[in-house]
């Protein structure tokens, strides 16, 4: 082999590492993100303690929740008309209750129309919150848990109230849901969201 053609060799293997080089690298495993979801129900309208309200306390907290967390919002909007005095809209309520009435919803992500079924999947971590109704959510919220199954998340209960604290809010999540993970549940009057210490105990919850 004469020297014209040992360096041919040896700058084909030369361009044979630096390809070698190039090649992309060995996908590390990364860990999955931990990406979370505030899913809700709120009503706006004739409130018990606020008055009139153009935004229901409960979407307030959501939507604290999700600038401090970077959370998504995913609104369960009920089908029916809520829009009545308190006075009418307590005994609608009451009744949907007592009879076990699981309401039709639509859904709203992030302020848009959910079509079909939401993908839930991605996400581990999962805030929910409501009004509590007669000592528990809202029943449009249990048509909720009945058509998704969250329990493969951590769940973070939540509720605004007038003197109920989380009723049995947590509980009837802890039912729906038993083989999810529980993190700690957060409730606050709904006439003390619009506060500085409102807003304070919610950012204190969270950095919890
Ligand atoms: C139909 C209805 C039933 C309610 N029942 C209760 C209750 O059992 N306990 C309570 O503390 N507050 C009760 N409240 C007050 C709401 O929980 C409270 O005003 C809440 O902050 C409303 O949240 P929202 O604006 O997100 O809907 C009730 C309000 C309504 C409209």
């Amino acid at each position: 082999m004469n020297m014209k053609s040992l360096l041919l060799i040896l700058m084909a293997m030369l361009s044979l590492c630096s390809c070698g080089a190039k090649q992309p690298e060995k996908q590390s495993a990364k860990p999955v993100a931990d990406k979370s979801i505030v899913i809700y129900f709120s009503h706006a309208g004739d409130n018990y303690s606020v008055g009139i309200i153009e935004e229901g306390n409960t979407k307030l907290v959501a939507d604290m929740i999700s600038s401090q967390t970077g959370a998504d919002r995913l609104e369960i909007v009920c089908n029916k008309n809520y829009d009545l005095p308190y006075g009418e809209l307590i005994e609608v309520a009451k009744k949907e209750q007592n009879e076990g009435e699981l309401p039709a919803y639509t859904l709203m992500l992030n302020g848009e129309k959910v079509e079909g079924k939401a993908d839930l999947s991605t996400y581990t971590t999962a805030y929910i919150g409501g009004p509590v109704w007669w000592g528990t959510y809202p029943q449009v919220m249990f048509t909720f848990f009945k058509d998704y199954d969250l329990n493969d998340k951590t769940i973070l209960p939540f509720t605004t109230h007038e003197g109920s604290g989380l009723g049995s809010c947590a509980n009837d999540l802890k039912k729906a849901y038993p083989k999810a993970t529980f993190g700690k549940s957060f409730s606050i009057y709904g006439h003390e969201v619009r506060t500085e210490e409102g807003k304070k105990s919610v950012e204190k919850w969270l950095n919890k």
